[in-house]
């Protein structure tokens, strides 16, 4: 309780919402690099999903911080609140039954562990896309690895702000490696095995299959 405001609690639970939609709902928290592949791996695999009918969503860096985090930029603490605010959304989505997938570079162990707490550890499943800076920077599909060596961008991660790698992430993906299609196929086949693997092929579409 936050001093006069009281939790009002509805009659539908979360297990009535997971049990409507045939899945358990969860958090993929994409962590790495700008470049890693978070935007289009997040995508695809919500795809996926969606044509399996199994409904979720995805929060993307990149698209929420022209809304909800617009304020925040990207000192430590601005990250912070970025993250802090998303995984509360995430956490509201999950508990009305949705998976999410979220999109953000979330450099700090710190900021992460602070997700997974506000998401809850055993619906957060932390994915790193584990590809390095000098691949991230060679890809540079939005030209800021150049703008951030010229300096034109201050505080880039993996220039000249840390990014510090999961040392347990419940999956690492290294996209250098690995092409889009094999990248989603892992994530998803993890993915399946945690939200609705006992019930494949059983989402809200299953009777039109
Ligand atoms: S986070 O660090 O707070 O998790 P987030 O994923 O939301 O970052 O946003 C990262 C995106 O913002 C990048 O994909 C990039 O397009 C853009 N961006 C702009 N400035 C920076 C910066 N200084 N560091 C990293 N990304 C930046």
């Amino acid at each position: 309780m936050r001093g006069s405001i009281r939790r009002f609690t509805g009659a539908v639970d979360f297990e009535a919402r997971a049990s409507m939609l045939r899945q358990q709902p969860l958090t993929l928290w994409l962590t790495g690099l700008s470049g890693s592949g978070k935007s289009t791996i997040a995508y695809e695999l919500e795809r996926h999903l969606v044509a399996l009918g199994h409904p979720c969503y995805v929060l993307d860096g990149d698209n929420i911080r022209h809304g909800l985090t617009s304020d925040p930029g990207f000192r430590p603490e601005d990250r912070r609140e970025n993250i802090r605010r998303v995984a509360h959304v995430a956490q509201l989505m999950n508990d009305a039954g949705l998976i999410v997938i979220t999109s953000l570079i979330s450099p700090m162990r710190e900021d992460r562990a602070m997700a997974r707490n506000i998401i809850g550890a055993e619906r957060f499943f932390e994915t790193y896309l584990s590809a390095s800076v000098d691949t991230c920077a060679a890809r540079d599909p939005k030209g800021l690895y150049v703008k951030a060596k010229a300096g034109i961008i201050p505080s880039f991660t993996g220039i000249s702000a840390p990014y510090e790698h999961p040392e347990q992430p419940d999956l690492e993906i290294d996209t250098a490696l690995l092409d889009e299609a094999t990248s989603v196929s892992l994530i998803f086949n993890y993915l399946r095995t945690k939200s609705f693997g006992d019930l494949d092929g059983c989402g809200a579409n299953r009777d039109r299959h």
